[in-house]
């Protein structure tokens, strides 16, 4: 199982080092994976089942992009995991589709681990599976599925942040239907919580979650990963 915390915009470096010291120090036999503000990135004693990751990056080595982080700074640090397509950054940041493949080639030329997420806004969820699998088919466009590296995330756009997990059922259905063209680990997000953890890891298909408001306290977070250890 992969259990991910996606930090979004908390957390500073000083927090991050003890939340990610504080989750090292556990034995865990999942998967884990911590994503970080990019400002917080730093050489951590890591165990070997966790990973630190870069949220974003800007697809050069580096450069004259003012404000953005290349490889440069990220290899600094040794990240070789990162998310790409998160729904904030389609949605919010206004990322296309093309700016996205563009960032799943270059992670992918330097080998890196890439979280790739896709999902659904409400409005489409509304219109059925049909409407909903057309809208995630076309967030594959130009992404190569059968890397290796590859690790995708199922969040439904309306299930974020907003305290509305999409149900059992739904996540089940979504996931049959990505599995039958993926090959890579499927993961859910969207307002996953301790209390909901047990069921959503136990549905076909599912092989992780990504976490964000549930895992930015490092005891929920701990409590998450002990839960997968268990199954
Ligand atoms: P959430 O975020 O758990 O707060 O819904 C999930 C995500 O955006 O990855």
């Amino acid at each position: 199982m992969i259990i991910a915390s996606n930090f979004k915009t908390n957390h500073n470096r000083k927090s991050t080092k003890e939340f990610v010291d504080f989750i090292s120090l556990q034995h865990f036999f999942s998967e884990v994976r911590i994503f970080p503000p990019s400002t917080a990135l730093d050489d951590f004693d890591l165990t070997p089942n966790i990973r630190v990751g870069a949220q974003n990056f800007y697809p050069v080595q580096n450069g004259s992009f003012t404000g953005e982080i290349g490889f440069d700074q990220l290899e600094e640090f040794g990240i070789d995991t990162v998310l790409v397509g998160h729904s904030e950054r389609r949605h919010i940041l206004g990322e296309t589709q093309k700016d996205i493949s563009k960032k799943y080639d270059f992670a992918k030329a330097k080998e890196c681990e890439i979280v790739y997420c896709v999902g659904e806004p409400k409005e489409v969820r509304e219109e059925g599976i049909e409407a909903v699998m057309s809208y995630i088919w076309r967030q594959f466009d130009d992404i190569d599925v059968d890397y290796s590296e590859l690790v995708v995330a199922y969040e439904p756009v309306w299930a974020i942040g907003t305290g509305l997990s999409a149900s059992l059922e739904d996540i089940k259905e979504v996931l049959g239907l990505l599995r039958q063209k993926i090959k890579a680990p499927l993961l859910y997000g969207g307002s996953v919580k301790v209390e909901t953890i047990k069921d959503i890891l136990g549905i076909e298909n599912c092989d992780g979650v990504l976490v964000g408001t549930a895992s930015w306290d490092m005891k929920n977070f701990a409590k998450m990963i002990e839960i997968s250890d268990q199954l």
